[in-house]
Parts: structure tokens; C-alpha cells; sequence
């Protein structure tokens, strides 16, 4: 996995956003696979100027996002489908019909997977995939454990994981549901270009783990070993360890 180290969090989000931007413009059908949490905000604000500045255009983009909690209705104020319309999809020319989401309030959630997984191979699988880790090194919501699963599947979410998107919830840890919807390690490592970002001290012993540890479930992003195309885009914070 090639390392970068930026000076600040706000520089590499710039850059990240400046390496989307020329992905599309490069394949304007580019297959993008999107990231919640806080990491990639200031990507998603960087992208949002560079559209209305007219450098960046999404009508033949299309993205995949991630992860959804299970439960909750794309329209929930608290799912990161709002979370995205929010801070990204409201703000560009992209077609609602170019998102693919899992839908948290679907009754079926095996079900649900089998659909997204379907779509995301009619699409051809992921062109560039955006990542943030968890302190526990989590990727999307693929939780530490003895296993991994291939596909998207529903996972049981970790206190720690649950506790780091208190925030979504009006900081009431009781209130995040306890289950997701999420890729699956296979869709990651078919994406033919990966960025991991990854800020903060509170971030230094996942990326630790994750670029020099044993390939193994207790940490997903270790899998991303596995990867001949991962970039992992740190401050100095969270690359102290590396
Ligand atoms: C969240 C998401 C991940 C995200 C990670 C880190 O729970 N499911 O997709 O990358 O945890 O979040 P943050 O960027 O807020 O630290």
C-alpha cells in the first residue's frame, strides 16, 4: 500500500477532491464508491466547489454509497442517505437514478444485499473507491470478527462503532441502531483504484495495524493488504505509528 502524508487534513482533502475531479473528467461514467463519517467531509465540500466553479461534472457519475443503518428509512434525518444528500448530492448535478444506496427500512435485508450487490455488478464494479477507517479498523461497516463475509451483508455494529456516530443521533449512543447494511470485503478489493484517508491521532493504531499487522477479521482494513491499488492518505497524526 503506497503511503502519503499530508501537512494538514483540509490539504488532503483538497487533493483528493482534485484526483476525483480528474478521474471524471478522464471517464466521465467514472463508478465511485462513497464514504460517510467525518473524514471525508471536506472532500465532499472541496468536490461541491469545484462543480459550481464548473470543473467537475457528475451527470454521468455514477456512486455507490457504502453503508446504511438498518432500520432507517432513507429519508431519516439520522441515515447516511440524508448525511449525503446533505453534504454532497444536493449540491451537484448528479441523477438520482445514478445513486445506489442500501435502503435501511427494507424488510429483507439479506434481500436488500443481494440487490445492491447486483447493481454494483451491473455497474461493472467500483472505478475509485473512497474510504475513511474506524479506530477499530473498521471499513464501511465490516466490524472486527472471527470472519469476514465477501459480500454485502447486515452486520451487528461494535459499541466503539456505535459510540463514534453518537453524533448523527443527537449524541445518544441508545439511539444508533444496532445493525448495518454494508459491502462486503469483495466489492472493496475489486474496486480498481482504492483511497484510504485517515486523520487524527485517534486513527494511528487502526492504520498501524492495517498497513503492518497480520492480515485478519480483528482488523477488516488489514484485507486491504490484499490490494494492488490502495493509496492511504494520513496527517501526521494518524501516520505517527507508520
Ligand atoms: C463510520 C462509517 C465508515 C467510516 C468510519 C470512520 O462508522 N461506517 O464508513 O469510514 O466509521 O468515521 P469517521 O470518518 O467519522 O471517523
Amino acid at each position: 500500500m503506497n503511503v502519503r502524508v499530508f501537512a494538514s487534513e483540509p490539504e488532503a482533502a483538497a487533493a483528493c477532491a482534485a484526483l476525483v475531479a480528474a478521474a471524471i473528467r478522464e471517464k466521465p461514467s467514472l463508478v465511485l464508491g462513497l464514504p460517510t463519517g467525518r473524514t471525508p467531509l471536506n472532500v465532499y465540500r472541496e468536490l461541491v466547489a469545484l462543480h459550481q466553479r464548473g470543473q467537475v461534472d457528475f451527470s454521468r457519475v455514477t456512486t455507490f454509497n457504502l453503508d446504511e443503518f438498518l432500520g432507517l428509512a432513507p429519508d431519516d434525518p439520522s441515515s447516511y442517505r440524508a448525511y449525503m444528500e446533505r453534504h454532497f448530492f444536493q449540491h451537484i448535478n448528479l441523477a438520482p437514478e445514478r445513486i445506489h444506496f442500501f435502503d435501511g427500512s427494507a424488510e429483507r435485508a439479506e434481500r436488500e444485499c443481494v440487490r445492491y450487490d447486483l447493481k454494483l455488478l451491473e455497474a461493472g464494479g467500483l472505478d475509485l473507491l473512497l474510504l475513511g477507517i474506524g479506530p477499530n479498523g473498521h471499513v464501511a461497516f465490516i466490524e472486527p470478527g472471527d470472519s469476514l463475509q465477501a459480500g454485502s451483508h447486515r452486520a451487528r455494529l461494535s459499541r466503539e462503532s456505535r459510540l463514534a456516530v453518537a453524533s448523527l443521533f443527537g449524541d445518544d449512543v441508545w439511539k444508533v441502531p444496532l445493525a448495518a447494511l454494508t459491502l462486503g470485503m469483495a466489492g472493496m478489493l475489486q474496486a480498481r483504484r482504492v483511497i484510504l484517508l485517515a486523520f487524527g491521532v485517534s486513527k494511528a493504531a487502526a492504520v498501524t495495524a492495517m498497513l503492518r499487522g497480520p492480515i485478519t477479521p480483528m482488523c477488516p482494513a488489514s484485507f486491504l493488504q490484499l490490494h494492488g491499488n490502495v493509496e492511504v492518505w494520513l496527517d501526521a497524526e494518524s501516520g505517527r505509528g507508520v
